[in-house]
C-alpha cells in the first residue's frame, strides 16, 4: 500500500513536471503574436478545425496578428507568399510534419516512393487515360440532357445540384483509373458505393484529430475502433477493400499485367502493401479536390456573367474555327487563353486543397524574420496567401481572369503571380501534387463540353451553395437550372 505522504509527492513532482513543461512550451514561441487559448493549448486550433471555417477563421485573424503567427503552442501560420516559397522550397531543410501522418504520407520513404508513382500519375504509362476522362464527361453530358434539362419556355425546371454532379464525375473517373472499376455514380445518378458521403462525413473527424497527433495511435486502437460510429467508417472500409482487391491481382503467380496506373506503381517497383494504400489513396486525393475546383469555378462563373460570356465566345469561335474537336483534347483546351485563366482564377479563389500543410525543421530559421525553433509547424494560411493584394493587385478577392491575360512589363511580377497561384497544387518537386495531371485533363475537357452545348443559372442566388473547409474544401447544395443553348455543336 503506497502510503500518503508518498502519494502527495508523487502527486507534486507530476504537477512541478507539468507546470515546467508547460511554460517552456509557451516561452519557446512567446515571441510570436497569437490569440492567448491558441498559445496555451492545441485544443483551440483543433475546436476550430471541427466547425469547418478554420482556413477562413484564420485569414480573418491574420488581419490582426500580422503575417505570422501563432495557432498552437508549437504551431505558427503565415500569409505571406514569399515565406511560404521558402518553407515549401524543393532543396530546403522543411519536411512535412507530423499532422501528414493522418493521412498517410509515407515520410522517411517519401522521395524514393514519388519516383515509384510518378510515371503512373503523370499518365505516360496509362494507355487510355485520356479516353477515361472522355468517357466520364460524356456521362456527366448524358446525364444533364436526359435528367436535368429545363426548358424556359414551356415552363419545365429540373434544378441539378451541380455540386454533386461534379464529385459523381470525379468519383467515375479516379476509380476507373485508380481501381480499374468505375463506380458508375453518373450512370445511376447516385452515390453507388455510399463511400462519397460517407468519406466526407468522416473528413471532420479525421482532420480534426490529425492536429493531435497521437490520437492517430489512438484511433489504430481495435478497442477505440469499435467504440466509432460504424457508419462513418463504412464507405472507408468498403474502398480499401476495393482497393486491396484490385491490387492483389497484380502480384503472385498469376499477376495481371497492365499499362494502367496500378500497373505502372508495380513496373516501377511499388510493393503489395504501398501498391493497394496508394491505389485507396488517390480516391481520397482525386476526387474531393478536382470536384471543388469544378464546383467553384462554375460559381465563380455564373456569378459573373460577362466572364461567363466571354468564355463561351471563346469557346464558341474556337469551334467554328475548328480549333476545337469534340470532344476536346486537352492540348486544343490548354490552346484557350481564357479558359486557361478561368481555370486559374478559380482554383485562386477557391484552393480545393485548404488544409494547414505544416513543415519543419529540425534547425532554427527565420521566417518573416522571426525566430521559429526547431519542431515548430510552420502552416500557410492558403486564403490570405492566394488573395495577397501585392501580388495579384487591389481587387486580389475578385474573380477577374483577365488577370493572367494583360501583358506585363515586369516579367518577374507575373512569375510571382503563376508561382503564388501554382500554390495551390504545393510547390514543383517534392511536395507537389501527384495528381496533377490528371486534374488538369479533366477541367480542361469538361468546363467546354458543358459550356458548347448548355446554359448554366444558380438556382438560389442569395444563398447558392454551402461551403465547409475540413482540409478540404467541399461544398454541396450547388443547385442550378441547365437550358440547352441554340446552336449545338
Ligand atoms: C484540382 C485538383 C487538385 C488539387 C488542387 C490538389 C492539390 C494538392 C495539394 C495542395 C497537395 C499537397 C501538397 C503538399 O503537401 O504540400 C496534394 C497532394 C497529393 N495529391 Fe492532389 N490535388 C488535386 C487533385 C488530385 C488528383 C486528381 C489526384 C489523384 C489522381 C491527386 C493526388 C494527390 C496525391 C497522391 C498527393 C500526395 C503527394 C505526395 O505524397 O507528395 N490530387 N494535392
Amino acid at each position: 500500500m503506497i502510503s500518503l505522504p508518498l502519494c502527495l509527492s508523487l502527486l507534486s513532482l507530476f504537477l512541478t513536471y507539468l507546470i515546467f513543461s508547460r511554460t517552456s512550451r509557451y516561452l519557446r514561441l512567446a515571441h510570436i503574436p497569437g490569440p492567448l487559448p491558441a498559445k496555451i493549448t492545441t485544443l483551440w486550433l483543433a475546436y476550430h478545425q471541427s466547425t469547418g471555417s478554420l482556413a477562413r477563421h484564420l485569414s480573418s485573424l491574420s488581419k490582426r496578428y500580422g503575417p505570422i503567427y501563432r495557432i498552437a503552442p508549437d504551431w505558427v501560420i503565415t500569409s505571406d507568399p514569399a515565406a511560404i516559397r521558402q518553407v515549401w522550397s524543393a532543396r530546403g531543410p522543411w519536411y512535412r510534419g507530423e499532422w501528414y501522418d493522418m493521412f498517410r504520407f509515407d515520410q522517411p520513404k517519401h522521395a524514393a516512393l514519388k519516383a515509384k508513382l510518378l510515371p503512373g500519375y503523370s499518365g505516360k504509362d496509362v494507355d487510355d487515360l485520356h479516353e477515361v476522362v472522355d468517357c466520364r464527361v460524356a456521362d456527366l453530358v448524358r446525364l444533364v440532357e436526359q435528367k436535368y434539362l429545363s426548358d424556359n419556355q414551356k415552363g419545365v425546371y429540373r434544378p441539378m445540384d451541380l455540386a454533386e454532379k461534379a464529385q459523381f464525375m470525379t468519383q467515375d473517373v479516379i476509380s476507373e483509373l485508380a481501381i480499374g472499376r468505375c463506380f458508375e455514380c453518373l450512370i445511376h445518378d447516385k452515390d453507388t458505393y455510399g463511400q462519397m458521403t460517407e468519406v466526407t462525413g468522416s473528413l471532420p473527424l479525421i482532420v480534426t484529430l490529425a492536429i493531435i497527433p497521437w490520437t492517430l495511435g489512438l484511433l489504430q486502437n481495435p478497442i477505440v475502433r469499435a467504440l466509432l460510429p460504424k457508419e462513418k467508417l463504412e464507405g472507408v472500409m468498403r474502398q480499401q477493400e476495393l482497393a486491396r482487391r484490385h491490387a492483389a491481382r497484380r502480384f503472385g503467380v498469376e499477376k495481371v499485367v497492365k499499362r494502367d496506373m496500378l500497373g505502372s506503381f508495380v513496373k516501377h517497383g511499388l510493393g503489395h502493401t504501398n501498391a493497394w494504400l496508394e491505389t485507396f489513396g488517390q480516391i481520397g486525393a482525386g476526387s474531393d479536390t478536382t470536384a471543388t475546383a469544378i464546383r467553384m469555378t462554375m460559381f465563380y462563373l455564373m456569378s459573373s456573367p460577362a466572364r461567363y460570356k466571354k468564355l463561351q465566345e471563346e469557346i464558341d469561335i474556337a469551334i467554328q474555327e475548328g480549333r476545337v474537336s469534340s470532344p476536346i483534347t486537352d492540348e486544343e483546351a490548354r490552346r484557350l487563353p481564357y479558359l486557361q485563366a478561368v481555370m486559374r482564377e478559380g482554383m485562386r479563389l477557391c484552393p480545393p486543397v485548404m488544409g494547414l500543410l505544416p513543415r519543419i525543421c529540425d534547425t532554427e530559421q527565420i521566417v518573416c524574420g522571426v525566430r521559429i525553433p526547431p519542431g515548430t509547424n510552420v502552416c500557410w494560411d492558403a486564403i490570405s496567401i492566394l488573395r495577397d493584394k501585392e501580388t495579384f493587385g487591389a481587387d486580389a478577392a475578385v474573380f477577374r481572369p483577365e488577370r493572367w491575360l494583360v501583358e506585363m512589363k515586369d516579367v518577374e511580377k507575373k512569375k510571382n503571380m503563376e508561382f503564388v497561384q501554382g500554390l495551390v497544387f504545393g510547390t514543383s518537386g517534392r511536395f507537389e501534387c501527384l495528381g496533377k495531371a490528371i486534374a488538369m485533363l479533366e477541367l480542361n475537357k469538361v468546363f467546354v463540353e458543358l459550356l458548347r452545348r448548355f446554359d448554366f443559372a444558380l438556382v438560389n442566388p442569395l444563398t447558392p451553395l454551402i461551403s465547409r473547409d475540413y482540409s478540404l474544401s467541399l461544398q454541396v447544395e450547388l443547385w442550378v437550372t441547365i437550358t440547352e443553348r441554340f446552336a449545338r455543336s
